[in-house]
């Protein structure tokens, strides 16, 4: 590790389409935060680059959709995320964005030069476009019917429900996502970085050379290189962008995942004029957080770009976490199934280290992992409340009651006294093992096992009883208590600066260097506390509550939308249309199908004649109120056995946005055996 002269720490930057939420925070953004503030307090040479990424095919569409320009919709997310980072206490150094004209510069000066050193392959091929719109489709903009299981709405770069990667001219009737026409084939230039070439290199580098990555990540990595690198292109036709430098280039920028990585360098040089140092310098460390979407990304693309393009130093780690999901479901922008951190910020104000702490002790580190708001109630009311919050308190207040503020001196030791010492002598060397190897979750628990060391400490000695017989001995628990007070302030400090900042307030006493940890004399005899408030406060049901509803309305939003959302079928003819024999009749008995929830078994007079029809409408009819209505039912479609009865025929019913069934009836009375047609 301290091989190093500096390290430069990225964060993946957040696309500008939306705001921040925990997913985000979990995965990149809280772990990265940690390791800064750790290394700065180890008085390392450290960096922490962030910044929006503002260009690709989404946030054209975004625009699009909403009437205003590209610039317009990335000027208003890197407004609300740049600032929901800034009052969280993500203490980044820079915080850039992707459209400003210094990372044009440089990722245009960066494709220049590979470009000049004939690093890319150029290629014609023949791509869909969308005839109305004048523009070519991304392959996520084409969606057709699965080659391979028939799925109708497999994307054209995969089928969701069969997991097959596609290419775009793959599917069955191609249909364009932004018109709904057909699209057609014509001919573009692009140019391609040849990955393949690059297969022996990377196998040696990552494979040979960086067994010591997260597991999930070499194995990400092993199973893209084993399945054969293709050429990609990196280079797209599309007006939001950086346009590609290179003459004959017209209408075409560089593909967003080939510029969005050359922020991190833009993102650096915007903020220091000695940016090279960090880039270059093999003495300095670069550290990529991100999630696991991004692995290949930035192990294997990235990487090959700054191999090419020569100058440029090679990640040593990329410590990629996997996903968080939100209670039980696949966090999601679109659907607006997140946390989002401007609203957190706002409605639990001053609670940011709370949300720091449960992201961290729960990261998905090793796996995905569920954030869910009791978990988050919790962890509040049981570690940071009735743990940390609980043991600094009474250790001040007692400090204030029995010594007007002063920090007693130790007297004799007992063997406990010794055992607790110890324990925080040894605190260092565990925190930094687990954070130097990114087990953050890990290394929060060896720094909160020291609060709980001191709680159960105090609650052994019980001080308050003891100093009514021994006064004496009361100084020294006391002085113990504070000393493991004051080293909690430095090995929470990466996990909760603000409350660590409050904490030293209410103690008195300066922020201490990494360095000082596992010291039991910070604090000198009587050196004087101030009196403290609490510094962590319950969070009661009605807050929980609250959250929970408001997940629940936006599952109910979201399943009225995508019930709206069914696409049109495919057209048919009259005469398909004229094969169903659809009668209008009447119910004349109605019962309940034994052992089922949905099930009512119906008896009709059609006209024609009396027949059974098992119907799944259980849960929103009762059979007595059926009794004498009129109804459509489909008299030729071939009986089946439902639960043992013969059911002949299908009543027809309207399914509504959330999922409830209606009859559909003629609006006046007609006779029985009356076509719908
Ligand atoms: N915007 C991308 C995402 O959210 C991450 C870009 S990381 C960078 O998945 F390296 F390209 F900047
Ligand atoms: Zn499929």
């Amino acid at each position: 590790m301290t091989d190093f002269k500096r390290t430069l720490i990225t964060t993946a930057l957040p696309y500008a389409n939306g705001p921040i939420h925990i997913g985000h925070l979990a995965g990149v953004y809280v772990p990265a935060d940690i390791y800064a503030r750790y290394l700065r307090l180890k008085n390392e040479d450290v960096l922490l680059i962030g910044g929006s990424d503002e260009h690709g095919v989404p946030i054209t569409l975004k625009a699009k959709n909403e009437g205003i320009t590209p610039q317009d919709v990335v000027d208003k997310f890197h407004r609300i995320i740049k600032k929901s980072f800034k009052d969280f206490g993500i203490s980044f150094d820079v915080y850039s964005r992707t459209s400003a004209e210094i990372h044009h510069k440089t990722a245009s000066e960066f494709f220049k030069k590979m470009y000049d050193q004939g690093q890319f392959v150029e290629k014609t091929s023949e791509q869909y476009f969308d005839e109305e719109n004048q523009q070519f489709l991304a392959d996520r903009y084409i969606i057709g019917t699965c080659p391979k299981c028939g799925f109708e709405k497999a994307y054209g770069d995969q089928c969701e429900s069969c997991g097959t990667s596609l290419s775009p001219t793959e599917l069955i009737n191609p249909t364009s996502m932004i018109s709904g026409n057909q699209p057609v084939l014509k001919k573009t230039k692009h140019w391609y970085l040849p990955l393949d070439q690059y297969e022996p290199w990377l196998r040696e580098w990552i494979l040979e050379g960086h067994k010591e990555w997260k597991s999930n990540v070499y194995g990400q990595c092993k199973s893209w290189i084993d399945s054969g690198l293709q050429p990609r292109a990196v280079t797209r036709d599309l007006e939001w962008g950086v346009p590609v430098p290179v003459e004959d280039a017209k209408g075409k920028v560089l593909y967003v995942w080939f510029d969005a990585p050359i922020g991190y360098i833009s993102a650096t040089r915007e903020l220091t004029p000695d940016w090279e140092k960090y880039w270059k310098d093999p003495e300095t460390r670069l550290l990529h957080f991100i999630g696991k979407d991004n692995i290949v990304f930035h192990c294997i693309i990235f990487p090959s770009m700054l191999k090419a393009e020569g100058t440029f130093n090679l990640p040593d780690n990329v410590p990629a976490n996997e996903f968080l999901n939100l209670e039980n479901d696949k966090i999601s922008t679109s659907r607006n199934w997140a946390v989002w951190l401007h609203e957190y910020l706002e409605e639990f104000p001053g609670k940011e280290d709370v949300l720091k702490y449960v992201l961290t002790a729960n990261a998905p580190e090793t796996k995905d992992n569920d954030f869910t708001w009791k978990d988050f109630q919790a962890r509040n009311n049981n570690e940071l409340v009735a743990i940390l919050g609980n043991f600094v308190n009474r250790a001040l207040v007692l400090t204030n009651k029995y010594f007007d503020g002063k920090v007693p001196a130790r007297g004799e030791l007992t063997s406990y006294d010794r055992e607790t010492l110890t324990a925080i002598s040894t605190i260092k060397a565990e925190v930094e093992k687990s954070i130097d190897s990114f087990r953050f979750r890990e290394a929060l628990k060896n720094a909160m096992d020291l609060a709980r060391l001191g709680n159960k400490y105090l609650a052994d000695e019980e001080p308050w009883k003891v100093f009514k017989t021994d006064p004496k001995r009361v100084e020294t628990i006391l002085n113990i208590c504070l000393q493991i007070t004051a080293n909690l302030t430095i090995a929470l400090e990466p996990f909760l600066p603000f409350s660590m900042e409050k904490l030293r307030g209410f103690l008195n006493f300066g922020k201490q260097e990494w360095g000082k940890l596992g010291d039991s004399d910070l604090l000198a005899a009587s050196h004087q506390v101030n009196v403290p408030e609490l510094l962590f406060e319950k969070i009661d049901d009605s807050a929980i509550e609250q959250q929970l509803q408001k997940l629940f309305d936006t599952r109910k939003a979201n399943e009225m939308l995508e019930a709206k959302a069914n696409p049109v079928k495919k057209n048919i003819e009259f005469d398909d249309f004229g094969k169903m024999d659809i009668r209008v009749g009447t119910v004349i008995e109605a019962e309940k199908v034994a052992k089922t929830k949905k099930l009512l078994k119906l008896k009709i007079d059609t006209g024609i004649d009396k027949r059974t029809v098992i119907s799944g409408i259980a849960e929103y009819y009762k059979p007595e109120n059926l009794i004498g209505r009129q109804v459509s039912i489909l008299v030729n479609l071939a009986p089946k056995k439902l639960r043992g009865i013969e059911s002949q025929g299908m009543i027809l019913c309207a399914e509504n946005a959330d999922g409830t069934l209606s009859i559909v009836s003629p609006d006046q009375k007609v006779k029985n055996g009356s076509e719908v047609k």
